[in-house]
C-alpha cells in the first residue's frame, strides 16, 4: 500500500487523525478537492485498523443512477426488477467487518440520503425486493469533494444525513497550500516509477522544481504524479516546464483584467512577415527558420500591444496573454520588447488601464 507522503502541518495533524480514530468504528468524512489523496486516507484509516483483514469495498455514488445505486449498496433478491434472475448482495454485505467507503457521496441523490441514513440509524437494512432484515458491522467511511455546509444550506443535502456521516471530519487540503510537500512527493514519485524509464535517470532539473514550486496544481497530488510518470518517459523537462506555464496563464485568464477586443490588422502582420523575409534574403529560408522568426516577431508585436494597454504594467499584461510573469520577463529579454513611452513600470497587480480603456473594466 501507498504510503502517505508529507511533512506539512496538516499532512501531519491528518496522520495524528487517523491514529486517533483508526479503531474507534466512528463514521469518517473525508472531504477535499480532486486528486488530494481523500482514497488514500480512506485505505490508510482501513489498513491501520483492526479491520485490515477484512475487505475494503468502494462504492463511488455518481456514478450511478439512483434505484442502480440503491440495489448496488443493499443488494437484491431475486425477482425484485426485470433481470434480477439471481439474488445478489450488495456491497455493505460484501464490507461485512470491513469498511465501506461511500466515495463521491456529495452527488448522492437526496432520495437515497434518507434511505441510508435509515440504515446507518437501525444498522440493518433489507435486500431491494427483499423482506429478511440483514445486519452487518461496517465501518462508515465518506469521502466528497463538495463543500457540504454549502450544500446543507442550499438544501442539496440532507442535514440529518451530514451529521451522521460526519462524526469525524477528515479535510485534505489542495496541494498548492502545502507546497512543502512537493520535494518529498516527487521523490516518492521518482522512486515508484523509476523502473517505466529504460536507465532509470531522471532530472529533475533545478528549472522545473522552481516551476513545480510556483504552479497552482489544480489537479493536486494526482497532477504531480502524472507529471513525474510523463517525465521518466519523455524525459523532456522543458517541453513539461512548457505545458506547466501553459496552464499557469489558463489559470490567470480566470482574473484576467477585462480589456477592449484588440484583432491586430492585416496589414501590421504583413509587415512583420515582410520584414522577416527581407532578413532572410540571402538564400531561400528554411520553415523552421521562418517559422521562429515569424513566430517571435509576431509574439514580440502582441506584447508590446498588452503593454501598451496595461500602461507598461507586466502583471497585468502577463494575465492578459495567459502567460506566466515569468514567461512574461523572458520573452520581453528575448525579443528586445520595447517598453512603452511613459508608461509606468509599476507590477503592481492593481489595474492601472490607460484612461480610454478605463470603462472597460
Ligand atoms: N500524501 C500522498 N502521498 C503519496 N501519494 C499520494 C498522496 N496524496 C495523494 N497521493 C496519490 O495521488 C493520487 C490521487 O489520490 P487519491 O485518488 O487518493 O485522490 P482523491 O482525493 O480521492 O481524488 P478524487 O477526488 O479525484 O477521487 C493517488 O495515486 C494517490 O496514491
Ligand atoms: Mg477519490
Amino acid at each position: 500500500m501507498d504510503l502517505m507522503i508529507g511533512n506539512s502541518p496538516p499532512i501531519r495533524r491528518i496522520k495524528d487523525l487517523i491514529n486517533q480514530v483508526v479503531d474507534t468504528d466512528l463514521n469518517v468524512l473525508i472531504c477535499g478537492e480532486s486528486g488530494v489523496g481523500k482514497e488514500l486516507v480512506a485505505r490508510t484509516l482501513h489498513e491501520r485498523s483492526h479491520r485490515r483483514d477484512h475487505p475494503l469495498v468502494k462504492v463511488n455514488c455518481a456514478a450511478l443512477p439512483s434505484e442502480l445505486l440503491e440495489s448496488e449498496l443493499f443488494g437484491y433478491e431475486r425477482g425484485a426488477f426485470t433481470g434480477a434472475v439471481q439474488p445478489k448482495p450488495g456491497k455493505f454485505e460484501l464490507a461485512d467487518k470491513g469498511t465501506i467507503l461511500l466515495d463521491e457521496i456529495g452527488d448522492m441523490h437526496i432520495s437515497l440520503q434518507a434511505k441510508l441514513l435509515q440504515v446507518l440509524q437501525d444498522s440493518e437494512f433489507a435486500r431491494v425486493g427483499g423482506v429478511r432484515n440483514i445486519r452487518v458491522n461496517t465501518w462508515v467511511i465518506s469521502a466528497t469533494n463538495h463543500n457540504l455546509d454549502e450544500d446543507v444550506r442550499k438544501g442539496r443535502f440532507r442535514e440529518d444525513f451530514y451529521y451522521r456521516i460526519n462524526i469525524i471530519k477528515i479535510v485534505v487540503p489542495p496541494l498548492r497550500d502545502r507546497k512543502e510537500d512537493i520535494p518529498y512527493l516527487l521523490e516518492h514519485f521518482i522512486r515508484k516509477y523509476r523502473g517505466m524509464s529504460k536507465d532509470g535517470i531522471i532530472d529533475i532539473s533545478g528549472k522545473l522544481e522552481k516551476v513545480f514550486a510556483e504552479y497552482h496544481w489544480p489537479g493536486n497530488v494526482r497532477e504531480l504524479e502524472n507529471y513525474v510518470r510523463r517525465l521518466i518517459v519523455l524525459k523532456d523537462p522543458d517541453l513539461l516546464e512548457e505545458e506547466i506555464l501553459v496552464s499557469m496563464g489558463q489559470q490567470m485568464s480566470e482574473d484576467r483584467p477585462v480589456a477592449e477586443v484588440w484583432t491586430p490588422d492585416e496589414s501590421l502582420i504583413n509587415s512583420v512577415l515582410d520584414n522577416c523575409s527581407q532578413e532572410m534574403q540571402i538564400q531561400f529560408p528554411s520553415l523552421k527558420e521562418i517559422r521562429k522568426k515569424s513566430l517571435a516577431r509576431i509574439e514580440k508585436m502582441v506584447i508590446e500591444e498588452a503593454l501598451r494597454r496595461t500602461n507598461g504594467n507586466r502583471k497585468q499584461a502577463a494575465q492578459l496573454l495567459q502567460i506566466s510573469y515569468k514567461a512574461l520577463l523572458y520573452k520581453i529579454k528575448d525579443f528586445g520588447v520595447e517598453m512603452p513611452a511613459g508608461g509606468s513600470v509599476d507590477d503592481s497587480l492593481e489595474l492601472k488601464l490607460p484612461k480610454e480603456l478605463e470603462s472597460f473594466v
